[in-house]
């Protein structure tokens, strides 16, 4: 096995809310996959998919995060929301690029979206995990948990595609 990327454990990426950090967990495990596709040069079409994955897994968790925020009254809301656009943004513009340009997916990229997904995950999403937490999403089987309706909220987002 190759050194990930992103090391989860080491980069102190958990924020403490079960669902939330699962998608996380994906994020990262997209994006080490993606590096492992440059650093063993799988070729131009194993890292494009894994970049498309990574597009349309960032957008999917983005729409549940904000979905969550306006369930809960989140008052940066609309902070939060211009955030997660200029990501995608960035994301998108960056994938079409390597896509259209057919220009090689290198180092560069990896360690532009590492500090992307990183500062996403440790600088913005912190910021609202007191508030989810004191409103009642909890990690480890509480109320919130056992009702399972952000796994519900997933999967309704996910099958809007
Ligand atoms: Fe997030």
């Amino acid at each position: 096995m190759m050194q990930p990327l992103i090391d989860w454990d080491q980069a102190e990426l958990a924020i403490g809310i079960d669902e939330i950090d699962n998608q996380h967990r994906e994020l990262v495990d997209i994006l080490n996959r993606l590096n492992e596709a440059v650093t063993l040069r799988q070729g131009a079409t194993v890292a494009n998919a894994a970049l498309d994955q990574l597009h349309d897994y960032t957008r999917i968790h983005f729409a549940v995060e904000e979905s969550i925020m306006r369930l809960l009254g989140y008052p940066d809301y609309a902070e939060h929301k211009l955030k997660h656009e200029r990501l995608v943004n960035e994301l998108h513009s960056l994938s079409t690029r390597f896509h259209d340009e057919g220009r090689a997916i290198n180092h560069e990229l990896m360690f532009f979206l590492k500090t992307w997904l990183t500062t996403h995950i440790q600088e913005s999403d912190r910021e609202y995990a007191d508030h989810f937490l004191a409103a009642g999403v909890q990690t480890g089987g509480g109320a919130v948990a056992k009702a399972g309706w952000m796994a519900n909220l997933v999967g309704r987002i996910r099958s809007l595609g």
